[in-house]
């Protein structure tokens, strides 16, 4: 076919970002990881020393942000970083600032894969293909813990749990493109699959949808 964009949303360690660059590898489709930006501007906020209550800073290093040249650095992808950018991502200035790259990274020829919060909702609400992949806080916890902690990072799981929680928790209440079920998204449950089942039925969502 000629174009796919595949829209993949969900909270933190739901398996959104292994099952989309997987759909990605399937299909030969780019992937963006949005996540990645706002884990960027929020570690942006803090290297310049500043406040992650400061909406205007936020949005200052958002509009710097060179977008096009972001990978998973131990940096981008530690609790703080996560922390930083769940905090961040709640401003509408910062928002505004990343939609275009987005956007546009979704709209070019022949499709593409983007996870995150707001793909199937804002960013491309006009994707054929869209998932909204979930697990219980514990089962994801779990994972993120095994994540980090094999990555040499020291944390305990408590702490990893109450995290994810309150992470949810902003994302979903947030007024600003809050992390929700798009309508015409598919929900996939992987509290209970591992990560084959889990992508087996992803593309098996992907396929009656496109
Ligand atoms: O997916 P990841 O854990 O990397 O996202 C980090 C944070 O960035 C999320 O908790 C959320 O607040 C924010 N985010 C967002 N919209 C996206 C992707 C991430 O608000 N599309």
């Amino acid at each position: 076919i000629a174009s796919l964009i595949i829209a993949v949303d969900g909270p933190a360690a739901s398996g959104k970002g292994t099952i989309a660059a997987r759909l990605a590898q399937t299909y030969g489709l780019p992937h963006l990881d949005t996540g990645l930006l706002y884990r960027a501007v929020g570690v942006g906020v803090l290297d310049a020393g500043g406040s992650l209550d400061d909406a205007a800073f936020a949005e200052t290093v958002a509009l710097k942000l060179d977008a096009s040249h972001l990978t998973d650095t131990d940096r981008l992808t530690s609790g703080e970083a996560g922390e930083a950018a769940s905090r961040i991502a709640g401003y509408p200035g910062v928002r505004a600032a990343l939609l275009a790259f987005q956007k546009a990274f979704a709209a070019q020829a022949g499709g593409a894969v983007l996870d995150g919060r707001d793909i199937g909702t804002v960013i491309a609400p006009e994707a054929p293909a869209k998932l909204f992949i979930t697990a219980t806080p514990e089962v994801r916890a779990t994972r993120r813990w095994k994540q980090l902690t094999a990555r040499g990072q020291d944390i305990a799981f408590e702490a990893m749990l109450a995290d994810i929680v309150k992470r949810d928790e902003r994302d979903a209440g947030r007024g600003a493109a809050p992390m929700v079920q798009a309508e015409d998204a598919v929900l996939l449950d992987t509290t209970d699959m591992g990560i084959e089942a889990a992508f087996d039925a992803a593309r098996r969502i992907v396929e009656a949808a496109r």
